[in-house]
Parts: structure tokens; C-alpha cells; sequence
């Protein structure tokens, strides 16, 4: 057992990733998130490490889920206990991601020829299998029901929350003087059977571009070694906090 930079007690490591640790508390339907300094990119075979950068996602995807949860929507967030852990509600994972698009760019662009930037006629959600060792292929909706991972009615309420976060995401990133270009979601399940997200939300799992200028502030700066990587993260976030009234609020009160 370790102490947390708050109260909460970080029991033990239920999961160790590339970016991220999970951890356990006291309590069996909540788990600490922890945020490494590290990136990871193409499946894993780009990595390296960038100091701070776990500090920098972790409040920008706070941030995010807070704002989100402020305004109506389930995550797996309850609050950011120190500079690089937040508290989460415990998720039972759904095994698909699903990539929302508001303009072409990526790996959309290249298979479909068409330029990086391009603005789409209407947003497009691309499905995943969230399965590495198979490389994460897209899926369509009658086959995630035929694997047995969701029902149709949970994709009709996946797609409809994506899309209300798109809204939400995007009204807030052009406040801030971004251009949310892409992001991807995972969800998962709470005690109730309920659906959240999960996971995170910020420049690792999405693009963010400055709106004025296209500046890549987002990991494809890592992808394409462009550089000031942690420097392009910190402009995301000041930039959102200064349109978010200061430090984002807890979305629940953290037990002492
Ligand atoms: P893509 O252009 O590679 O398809 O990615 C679309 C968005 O999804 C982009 O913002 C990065 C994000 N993404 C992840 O978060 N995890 C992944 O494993 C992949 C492939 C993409």
C-alpha cells in the first residue's frame, strides 16, 4: 500500500500499460489512474519518454471528463487526486473504440486519399475491436453484436453519447481556440451495468490543432517527430483552462 498525494490509499496494481497504471483503493468499485511519461505510438513500436508528460495529460483529460460529467454525461471520473493520478469509478471494459471525426487527417486520410485537414460533410465514427494483438480492426455494428460485446441498443446509446461529447468537446476546444480534428472513446460498464467512458480524453487519444493556425498540438508531434511535444500538451491545456474558469472541478467529493 502506498499513500497517494491525498488521503486515498493506492493499494494494489491491478494494471500496468504503456501510458497509464491502474491501481486499486479500499474500496472495490473505485481505482486510481496514473499517468506515466510515456508515449507510445503505431502498436507500440514507437516509445519514449517525455518528463512531465503524464502530469499534463492527466489534468487536461480531468479537465475534459469533469466538463463533461458537468454537462450530462457518464464517465468513469471522479476526481484528480494528485499531479498525475485521478480517481475513477471501477469499469467493466467494453472492448471497442470507437474514433469520432470531424475532419479527415490520420490513418482516414491516407486510406482514403484525401487531404490531411480536410473538413468532413458530416462527422464520421469508425468503429474498433479494441484488440492489439490483432491490430485494433474497425468493425461494423452487426459484427460487435455478433462477437457478443454490445446489443444494438447499447451501440444506439454509445453512437448518441459520442455525439453528444463531440458537441460538448468541440463547442469548448473552439472557445478555447482549438480545432478538435479527431478523438477517440472507450467505454466500459459501472456496478449498475450502466455505460460510461473511460480511459482518457486529450492530445494522446486525439487531435487537437490550433484553430487559427493548424499547429499539430497533439501526438501526432511524436508520431511524425515534429517536437515539443509536452510544450504543444501545456498549450492545450492552458488554453482550455483559461476557458474552463481555473482548475476543473471534482465531479464527486473525494473521501478523506
Ligand atoms: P487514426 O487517424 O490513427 O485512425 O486515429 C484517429 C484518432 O484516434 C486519433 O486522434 C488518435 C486516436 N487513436 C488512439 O487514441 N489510439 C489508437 O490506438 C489509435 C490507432 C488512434
Amino acid at each position: 500500500m502506498a499513500q497517494t498525494d491525498t488521503e486515498i490509499v493506492r493499494g494494489e496494481l491491478l494494471f500496468d500499460g504503456n501510458e497509464k497504471q491502474v491501481y486499486a483503493t479500499e474500496d472495490p468499485e473505485k481505482v486510481i489512474f496514473r499517468f506515466k511519461d510515456v508515449a507510445t505510438a503505431y502498436n507500440n513500436i514507437k516509445k519514449a519518454v517525455f518528463p512531465e508528460k503524464g502530469v499534463v495529460s492527466n489534468r487536461i483529460s480531468s479537465l475534459l471528463f469533469s466538463y463533461l460529467e458537468q454537462n450530462g454525461i457518464h464517465t468513469h471520473f471522479i476526481a484528480e487526486l494528485g499531479d498525475r493520478e485521478q480517481l475513477c469509478r471501477r469499469s467493466r471494459n467494453i472492448p471497442l473504440e470507437l474514433k469520432v471525426r470531424n475532419y479527415f487527417a490520420g490513418s482516414l486520410a491516407d486510406r482514403l486519399g484525401i487531404d490531411d485537414g480536410t473538413k468532413a460533410a458530416t462527422v464520421i465514427y469508425d468503429l474498433n475491436y479494441n484488440r492489439q494483438d490483432l491490430g485494433d480492426p474497425m468493425v461494423n455494428d452487426s459484427e460487435a453484436v455478433a462477437l457478443g460485446i454490445v446489443n444494438f441498443e447499447d451501440l444506439e446509446f454509445i453512437y448518441d453519447v459520442a455525439r453528444r461529447v463531440n458537441v460538448l468537446l468541440s463547442e469548448l476546444c473552439g472557445r478555447a481556440g482549438l480545432k478538435l480534428v479527431d478523438f477517440k472513446l472507450e467505454f466500459g460498464r459501472d456496478a449498475e451495468g450502466r455505460i460510461m467512458i473511460c480511459d482518457e480524453i486529450g492530445p494522446d487519444t486525439g487531435r487537437f490543432w490550433d484553430a487559427a493556425t493548424d499547429e499539430r498540438l497533439d501526438k501526432d508531434r511524436f508520431r511524425h517527430d515534429l517536437g515539443y511535444i509536452v510544450a504543444s500538451y501545456q498549450k492545450v491545456l492552458d488554453r482550455l483552462l483559461a476557458v474552463s474558469g481555473g482548475k476543473p472541478a471534482d465531479a464527486e467529493p473525494v473521501r478523506s
